[in-house]
């Protein structure tokens, strides 16, 4: 382990004017908490509040993070985590608390995020918030308060492979950010942040995009970052993530801090019981289906034009039947959007068809609506939701004039449909419990119970569910895996694509899995490195054609 000086260390402490602010002192890493309690913490939060109108976000939150270790933030839906670290980036104005950085109070009436950069905090957000139209080396440049006026792309690209090298982040260089897949935007955000001098990272959920490879390809970089004595806060809703790369854990309970324990020291149990007062298994106990009805749902020599190399849809063939739940596991990319898109009736099949009930459907979104097909997208942002609508809103949003739900006659029935968004909040615990709060606002979970109360609350006759409990607390997600089978057993159809092979395991009836396009049969058994084999495409026959 080095002393970290040199190069970035002179680069922030120019950054910051020379008057010393956000140049710490040289940190010697290590993950032993003794030798670290020695160093002043990279953070420290104490009794942060926040008000969202009524609502309370944060009632007194304390967060310490020493420099060099990963600290894990785990909580509910809701519990403030993504408010707590916005406050430490500056993006957020708490009503009250205190805030220290590399042993620095800092006075946050006069807080932002150009200071929190200044000082040393850099935020990897869940959404890339990257140029699209510039190069990951652009995008490094871009806004930086320490470059000239002129672009140098040959120092800049210096820059950047000297820092890709150090932390074994693997981003292209000269390739525009729109045509990075989502793992690779994500590694140059962190590389931004750390280019500008970061010495606390925050990544808010960072694997929920991720394919498991680019999970396990991220973790290490993590622990690297904390070895050259970074201070990481890491946001999760996975226990097994969690376990595998944080040195200690805060759990947040409604606003409030509950605890914060070393890794080593807890167990789910324990952490499941801190988090949400109560013990609960992350998984719905299994329960076979009672009795299959018809086929719903087929998938006739299916075609269609994939989003990249590998991803095309190749002769699918798929039946699901009343009262069953397929699973379709597999990792992103290999035909996953592809497949959603044809059955969300937005991308035209290049040859074969889609069947409800025995009879091929027009693929649009509203003819399969209308055949009782629901969608149900764990992409809240690109496809289940209007950020800016209102949660009452975004229950109507795909009601058309001749739902009697909501229309008597042609017209709109204004007190059904704010009834229904009543009962859509009550029956699937959303909070806060108030229509008319736009779904932007809500946290991660919440937003995401909106997209799965529109689309169950109508019993739909078959489901695509696509990655439904993505961002979703483990209550919550077992909340839907719960609805799911109860929808299962109350005769419906479901087709359930999922990048979470738990997931898929839990709930199908039968599962198989969809690599490089393909429908493909899996291992049976709960041998995991035999189905690992195959998701990754290097069991026999699957290898492409
Ligand atoms: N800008 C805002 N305006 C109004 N309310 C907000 C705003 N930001 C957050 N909230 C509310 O504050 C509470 C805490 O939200 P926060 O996003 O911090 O939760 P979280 O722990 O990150 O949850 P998740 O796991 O779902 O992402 C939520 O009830 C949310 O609705
Ligand atoms: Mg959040």
């Amino acid at each position: 382990m080095e002393p970290r000086a040199r190069g970035e260390g002179a680069r922030a402490r120019a950054r910051s004017g020379g008057r010393g602010r956000g140049a710490h002192p040289p940190r010697r890493a290590g993950r032993a908490a003794g030798r670290l309690l020695t160093l002043p913490p990279a953070v420290r939060l104490a009794g942060v509040e926040k008000r969202f109108g009524a609502r309370a976000a944060l009632e007194g939150a304390d967060l310490v993070v020493a420099a060099g270790e990963v600290h894990a933030l785990l909580g509910e839906n809701g519990a403030g985590k993504t408010t707590l670290v916005n406050v430490l980036a500056g993006l957020v104005r708490p009503d009250a608390g205190r805030l220290e950085i590399g042993g620095r109070a800092v006075d946050l009436r006069r807080f932002g995020p150009r200071a929190a950069r200044v000082a040393g905090v850099g935020m990897v957000h869940q959404h890339s918030t990257l140029v699209p139209a510039f190069t990951v080396e652009e995008n490094l440049a871009f806004a930086d308060p320490a470059a000239g006026r002129w672009f140098r792309p040959r120092a800049a690209r210096a820059r950047v492979e000297a820092l890709r090298a150090r932390y074994g982040l693997d981003a292209p260089l000269g390739v525009r950010a729109e045509s990075l897949s989502v793992g690779q935007r994500q590694r140059a955000e962190i590389l931004r942040a750390l280019d500008r001098g970061a010495r606390v990272l925050v990544l808010d959920e960072p694997t929920a995009v991720l394919t498991p490879g680019e999970v396990r390809a991220l973790l290490p970089v993590l622990r690297q970052l904390a070895a050259s004595g970074c201070g990481v806060v890491f946001i999760s809703h996975k226990l097994d993530e969690i376990r595998a790369v944080a040195d200690r854990i805060t759990v947040l309970r409604r606003g409030r801090g509950v605890g914060t324990v070393a890794t080593a020291a807890t167990d789910a149990r324990s952490l499941g019981r801190m988090m949400l007062g109560r013990e609960l298994d992350a998984l719905a106990p299994r329960r076979a289906a009672a009795a299959r009805g018809p086929v719903l749902l087929a998938l006739r020599g299916l075609c269609a034009p994939g989003l990249r190399e590998g991803s095309a849809l190749r002769d699918l063939e798929l039946e699901v039947r009343a009262g069953e739940i397929v699973g379709v596991a597999g990792i992103d990319g290999n035909g996953q959007r592809e497949l959603e898109e044809v059955l969300a009736g937005v991308r035209r099949p290049s040859a074969g068809s889609v069947e409800v009930a025995g009879a091929p459907v027009p693929l649009g979104a509203r003819a399969l609506r209308a055949r009782g097909v629901a969608h149900l997208s764990g992409d809240r942002e690109r496809a289940g939701l209007v950020a800016a609508m209102s949660v009452a809103e975004n229950l109507l949003l795909k009601a058309t004039w001749d739902d009697r739900r909501f229309f008597r006659r042609g017209r709109f029935d204004a007190e059904a449909a704010a009834r229904h968004a009543r009962a859509c909040i009550e029956a699937f615990g959303i909070v806060p419990p108030d229509p008319e709060r736009a779904v932007g606002l809500l946290s991660g979970g919440n937003a995401q119970k909106v997209a799965v109360a529109r689309e169950l609350a109508e019993r739909p006759r078959v489901l695509v569910a696509v990655n439904p409990t993505r961002g979703l607390d483990v209550g919550s997600a077992r909340f839907v895996h719960e609805r799911l089978l109860a929808l299962r057993d109350a005769g419906s159809a479901i087709a359930l694509v999922s990048t979470e092979l738990d997931e898929v395991l839990a709930l199908s009836d039968r599962a198989v899995a969809l690599v490089r396009g393909r429908l493909v049969p899996l291992p049976d058994g709960a041998d995991r490195d035999a189905i690992g084999a195959v998701l990754l495409g290097e069991a026999p026959g699957v290898a492409a054609a």
